[in-house]
């Protein structure tokens, strides 16, 4: 799989030496969040990043997909956004301060009609658009117009065997379409620049990839500079189910195994934080929020908390809400609350899990108006579950500044 180096290389490549003093020059760009941003922006209470989704619509049939509850959007009062819509919360965003829109996608985003106007909107508005795609519709031609507009790519790449991408994505003929997508990106210079434009988002379940894939994997997006999500399944939609996940002791073995490989041959050192690998750190909740297709407004894409409805409030009154500010306040530094509550054995419903904290919070401080109004609008949304439960047990919220205590053993701190 295309450029191979020597060892001896790849410590000098200048992706690799730019990391050894700002690990997030090795992230994609418009994510490449680090400590000192986050704090500056949080000081000017200013948000950074919005998250939003483009349509539901898809053509591939992933089996672990995390997005299917937000494609039930014929249940009342969900009705999805119109491209007008989309333009004006982003204009919103943009007023709070963002520089980064990204669209993980409820569906495919380049099928949504509005994805061209939309993209053109944000290139004109001085920001970056970030793009997650299977690469199903991704040529030569789409391939140049994202790359005029600034874009930020993320490729689905679950493996290099084109039939095992089939399986994982449920059609025949992707896997080849996909992986030449993902060649093209690098030919047209998306991982030219520091930090990359490109990244390659891998999932690993239980029951396709082996670890010397995901090895080779690994070092093609350090030798090529693209960046990686290699990572274990949100527990969502689809992937809401103990058959497909990993266990906490696997997806620390997967981290600690790509820590390694960076360590000895590519003279990186940095403190891994489950759930991501290669020292990557999200630290979104801390600077952004999510808008999925009917308005509704989460403290990340992985629906992890809900935090107001656009449908009642602005974006500006969600940002600046008592509870939301809450939620943002303590240093999220790459925790992911989402994969986390249920490694602890927390198992409520799709929405239960997703007000369950605010509920715990009312108790004990005054009701957040913005939130009541999100309650109500989302009391008729009833999610269907897909997989199995367990006992439940009280979502835990960190106090104030607080650190979740459960994170790897620490490594050496990055060298200066
Ligand atoms: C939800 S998809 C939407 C964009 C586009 N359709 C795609 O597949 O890239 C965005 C990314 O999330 C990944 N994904 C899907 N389900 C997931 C899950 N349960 N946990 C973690 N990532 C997931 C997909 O593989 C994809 O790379
Ligand atoms: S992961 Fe992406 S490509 Fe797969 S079904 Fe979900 S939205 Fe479609």
């Amino acid at each position: 799989m295309g450029k191979s180096i020597t060892v001896a290389d790849r410590k000098n490549l200048p992706h690799i030496v730019a990391a050894r003093q700002r690990i997030e020059d090795l992230w994609a760009r418009g994510t490449d969040y680090c400590e000192s941003t986050v704090a500056e922006a949080q000081a000017h209470a200013r948000m950074l990043h919005l998250d939003m989704d483009f349509t539901g619509e898809c053509q591939l049939k992933c089996f672990y997909c995390d997005r299917t509850p937000d494609r039930y959007s014929d249940v009342p009062n969900r009705t999805e956004l119109t491209t007008e819509q989309h333009k004006d919360i982003i204009r919103q965003a943009r007023e709070l301060g963002a520089t980064t829109i990204e669209f993980p996608g409820a569906g495919e985003p380049m099928i949504d009609p509005g994805f061209w106007e939309i993209l053109e909107y944000i290139h004109d508005n001085g920001m970056i658009p970030v793009v997650f795609t299977s690469g199903w519709h991704l040529n030569e031609l789409t391939i140049d117009r994202l790359y005029r507009l600034g874009a930020t790519i993320f490729i689905k790449h679950n493996s290099d065997d084109p039939r095992v991408q089939d399986k994982m994505v449920g059609v025949k003929g992707y896997g080849r379409v996909a992986t030449r997508a993902l060649h093209l990106l690098v030919e047209r210079g998306f991982a030219s620049t520091i930090p990359t434009r490109m990244a390659i988002d891998m999932v690993v379940t239980l029951h396709f990839q082996d670890m010397e894939e995901i090895d080779t994997i690994f070092r093609w997006c350090r030798d090529n500079n693209v960046h990686n999500y290699i990572m274990t399944l949100i527990p969502e939609g689809m992937a809401d189910h103990r058959q497909v996940l990993f266990e906490k002791r696997r997806a620390d073995e997967l981290i600690e195994f790509m820590t390694r490989i960076d360590r000895e041959e590519y003279g990186l050192e940095y403190v891994p934080s489950r759930p991501m690998g290669g020292g990557y750190r999200c630290r979104q909740v801390n600077v952004g929020l999510f808008v999925n297709l009917f308005g509704e407004v989460y403290d990340c894409n992985g629906l992890g908390r809900l935090l107001g409805h656009l449908r009642h409030d602005s974006l500006a009154d969600i940002w600046q809400s008592t509870y939301a500010r809450r939620v943002r306040q303590p240093d999220q530094n790459g925790f992911c609350l989402l994969r986390e509550r249920q490694w602890r054995g927390v198992d409520l419903g799709p929405m239960d899990r997703k007000t369950e904290q605010y509920l715990h919070w009312r108790n004990r401080h005054e009701a957040d108006p913005v939130m009541e109004n999100a309650l109500d609008e989302i009391s008729q949304v009833e999610i269907h579950r897909r997989g199995a439960r367990s006992r439940a047990v009280d979502v835990e919220i960190l106090p104030a500044g607080a650190r979740p205590a459960d994170t790897l053993p620490a490594q050496a701190p990055a060298k200066p």
